[in-house]
């Protein structure tokens, strides 16, 4: 191809590239090793000085008009790439947004951590204990005969041992049935005065229906002091109820049996969903058991270290409490089965 024609063409096919490979493309054609341009200024060795200057001259021109148009078109097609993304990258601003889920606390989250607000704000303090606890803190400690039911196989999970039976209640270790042992745990390590609340999951072996779970949530109530009574408790549960459920509301007290308090006593409050009529929630009775209670058993206090109340006004008494988080969390949110809580079901979780 002489250098008229080849300008012709590569002017066309230029102007033909609909994008950066095809200029690449036709870039090598004629620059490339074998490129018809190249070739021309390969065959230049061969001529006469007059036309190896002549057609030299002309080639170079026609190189750099050629690799100048390429250029050209390179930016162009740049441009033209450039507009098309913007274009389809466009934002409609008037186009409803994608919904973005967010998570909440679980209800039984947010119960406890009303009641640890409502706590703190009389003075309690939080404590912990541990999940995985020895028999002398879930039952010798808090003064539980070795016969006492509650160790039987309905109610524990005991944990597999190597000999256990030759081992000391330290050494046996269960799934703790209560948050009483904390009760222990803290006189160990705190002097009294002291008003403590230890909300934690606990663990018994039961047939599961709509009120009953092998596992749920406790919360422990301690306060301990020179002259602590009855009578504080009862201000102090009071409060604690018509703050959470924010309306007034009935308590009772039963005389009931624990073995770490003495007196003991259940107390119950009005089915808030059948308002005392009878339902489902409270066994047809219009009583709801809230929690069991009671005045600190001197035993308790010694297996703590610790004078338990003389007659010379020595030494410390108190009041225990152990409410179930659970059962709190269906009364105040109108849930039917405690189960739900375990379910990992969103349709349920949602709701709250
Ligand atoms: N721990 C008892 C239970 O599991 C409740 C309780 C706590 C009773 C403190 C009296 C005092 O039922």
């Amino acid at each position: 191809m002489d250098l008229k024609n080849i300008k012709i063409e590569t002017q066309k096919e230029i102007k033909n590239a609909k994008n950066i490979k095809a200029l690449d493309e036709i870039f090598r054609k004629y620059l490339g090793k074998k490129g018809e341009i190249t070739q021309i200024f390969d065959s230049l060795k061969k001529l006469s000085e007059e036309k190896k200057r002549k057609i030299g001259r002309q080639a170079n021109l026609l190189k750099n008009e050629f690799k100048e148009e390429i250029k050209k078109k390179l930016e162009k097609i740049k441009k033209e790439e450039r507009e098309l993304k913007l274009k389809k990258e466009k934002i409609d601003i008037s186009r409803p947004g994608k919904k973005i889920e967010s998570g909440h606390l679980h209800p039984l989250t947010l119960i406890q951590r009303e009641i640890e607000e409502i706590f703190n704000s009389m003075g309690f303090e939080i404590a912990e204990g541990p999940e995985i606890e020895s028999e002398w803190y879930n039952f010798d400690g808090l003064n539980f005969p070795p016969d006492h039911p509650a160790r039987e196989m309905q109610d524990t999970f005991f944990l597999k041992q190597k000999n256990r039976e030759k081992l000391p209640p330290s050494k046996k270790f269960v799934l703790r049935t209560h948050t009483s042992p904390a009760q222990i745990r803290y006189m160990e390590k705190h002097q009294p005065p002291l008003r403590i609340i230890v909300p934690g999951r606990v663990f018994r072996h039961e047939a599961t229906d709509a009120g009953h779970e092998s596992n749920f949530y406790h919360l422990e109530g301690l306060m301990v002091g020179k002259d602590i009574s009855v009578a504080n408790f009862k201000a102090i549960i009071e409060e604690f109820l018509r703050r959470l459920f924010k309306t007034d509301l009935e308590i009772r007290l039963r005389p009931s049996y624990f073995p770490f308090v003495e007196p003991g006593f259940e107390i119950d409050m009005t089915c808030l969903i059948c308002k005392g009529k009878g339902c489902f929630l409270c066994s047809k009775t219009g009583w709801l058991e809230l929690m069991g209670a009671g005045m600190v058993h001197p035993n308790v206090f010694k297996n703590s270290g610790l004078i338990p109340h003389q007659l010379n006004n020595e030494g410390w008494q108190g009041f225990a409490f152990g409410i179930g988080l659970d059962r709190l969390s269906m009364m105040k949110y109108k849930i039917n089965d405690i189960r739900l809580f375990y379910s990992g079901n969103l349709r349920f979780l949602k709701q709250i």
